[in-house]
């Protein structure tokens, strides 16, 4: 974004990108969505893309690319070598502009990092705890369901209030960090994992104080600091804007500092580094990094490619200069707050105040009449409910973040009740413009004056581990015909 003064004086601010490559969308007709969904067993994930209209469902995979990354893509003046390419050592050249660290491993994806970080770090089960600021659903997949462990969530108290405007909602309690790191006694503590631009929160960031305070815990205790930098972009922007601390300070200073005070990061490189593939940096522990390096090479590949094509690892080099560019992460910062705010304004329960990641509209307050967990004959999970709503009124595709994300206990299968019921509409780095953050508001405001319409889901089939993706649901009472009607009385057949 280029922040400037209009004519008239006020701020203002303009795109500082353009899109040279474009792909034609068509909205299916109302019939369409709901056949749509009735096939997909009233779970987004299961919607063929090209039913889509506006993808919102995340911002994973789907970012567009640059100018650079294309010309990569085609792999021209690359090497491909099983061991050794040009690419790798040209990336590590780049990575060391922004890490003070000394090792860099690659892996496919985000959760295939983080299963390299855990197994290493937890060593088989002997370090069962790690704390963290809040969750992230495939990072607890891996640290209870593979590798037997807990996930303790120390979030601070404003963290799962939609309304409270505190800045700094991904920050950890700190002095709850200390009480549970002598409760649970550091020998059985893994790490203390601290997630940028918190997920499940809505994309809330840290503080840069809140970050020193917890590495001097860790440092107390001897624990190490590590860091889930997924959405690094965003919470660097977000600190620009809001942390004091760091005034003045350019991304790559502030990615500085701070990997000077984490031990290890790791990242799914499908987010905020514009690539499908996953890295993890290791600061100077050299016995933790070959330990990840030599299951690297059992799991994911050689270590010059980690399960990542020749091109991706090229492409990576430009998504580190656009995750830390000083100007490009606002763009998506904008629309987010753009539609946050006027949502606020029509009275829609959203997720305040607006962060990174995308627009997360509060199921439990839009649909309050949905219970938050099925019960018998009566449908629950107001937020699973709501995205097939949406989807239903306008084809745009959110997610479901909330109780179906969270699988039930393991040991009790009991249903873990969540904080926060929400569906979030992500949005894709450099995707989307005003028309259509401009549509989503018209159509969820109808949906919020017509909500009385929308019920429960109940499950046909619920997969052991990670249900949301494979998930089959039903809508309790048909109350997707009626919804169906009432729109088409209403708007018509699109
Ligand atoms: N950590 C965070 C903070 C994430 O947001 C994700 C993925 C992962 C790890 C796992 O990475 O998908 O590359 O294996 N988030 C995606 C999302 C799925 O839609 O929020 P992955």
């Amino acid at each position: 974004m280029v922040y400037l003064k209009n004519s008239g004086g006020d701020p203002f601010y303009v795109a500082d990108f353009r899109v040279r490559v474009f792909q034609k969308l068509k909205l299916p007709t109302l019939k369409e969505r709901y056949m749509v969904l009735k096939e997909s067993g009233w779970n987004t994930f299961r919607i063929p893309v090209e039913k889509v209209y506006i993808d919102l469902l995340t911002d994973s995979g789907v970012n567009a690319i640059s100018l650079e990354q294309l010309s990569d893509m085609l792999g021209l003046g690359l090497e491909d070598a099983y061991a050794g390419n040009r690419a790798f050592y040209k990336l590590i050249n780049v990575f060391k502009e922004f890490f003070p660290h000394e090792y860099i491993v690659l892996a496919h994806q985000g959760r295939a990092a983080e299963n390299l970080v855990f197994k290493a770090l937890m060593k088989n089960g002997k370090k069962p705890y790690v704390l963290t600021n809040v969750h992230f659903t495939t990072t607890r997949a891996i640290v209870e369901r593979v590798y037997g462990g807990r996930i303790i969530e120390l979030p601070v108290p404003e963290a799962f209030n939609p309304d409270n405007l505190y800045e700094f909602k991904g920050n950890i309690d700190v002095a709850k960090l200390e009480d549970e790191i002598r409760r649970l006694r550091p020998d059985n503590i893994a790490a203390v994992r601290i997630e940028y631009a918190s997920n499940l929160l809505g994309g809330q960031p840290f503080s840069m104080k809140n970050y020193y305070e917890t590495k001097e815990i860790c440092d107390k205790y001897g624990l190490p600091l590590i860091a889930d930098i997924s959405m690094a972009d965003w919470q660097i922007a977000l600190m620009k804007k809001r942390d004091p601390m760091v005034s003045g300070k350019s991304a790559a200073e502030i990615i500085n500092e701070l990997m000077e005070l984490t031990d290890l990061s790791y990242a799914s490189a499908r987010k905020g580094f514009y690539v499908r593939g996953g890295f993890i940096t290791v600061k100077d522990n050299k016995e933790l990094y070959e330990e990840i390096r030599s299951w690297q090479v059992v799991f994911e590949g050689h270590t010059s490619y980690g399960g990542m094509s020749l091109k991706e690892v090229a492409m990576l080099i430009d998504g580190l200069k656009m995750a830390f560019d000083d100007d490009l992460p606002f763009y998506e910062l904008e629309q987010i707050k753009y539609t946050v705010e006027k949502l606020d304004e029509r009275g829609v329960p959203v997720i305040k105040p607006p962060g990174g990641l995308g627009v997360h509209v509060d199921a439990r307050r839009f649909l309050p009449h949905v219970p938050l967990i099925p019960n018998g004959e009566k449908g629950g999970y107001p937020a699973g409910a709501l995205a097939c709503a949406l989807y239903l009124v306008s084809g745009i595709r959110g997610m479901e973040r909330g109780q179906l994300s969270m699988d039930r206990d393991p040991e009790t299968w009991k249903e873990i009740p969540v904080e926060l019921d929400l569906v979030r509409l992500a949005m894709p780095r450099k995707t989307y413009l005003q028309s259509h953050l401009d549509y989503l508001l018209d159509r969820l405001t109808w949906l919020f004056e017509n909500k009385d319409l929308v019920k429960g889901l109940k499950w046909i089939y619920e997969p052991p581990v990670l249900r949301f993706f494979e998930g089959i649901l039903l809508d309790q009472d048909n109350w997707g015909s009626r919804l169906m009607e009432a729109y088409e009385k209403q708007l018509g057949e699109i």
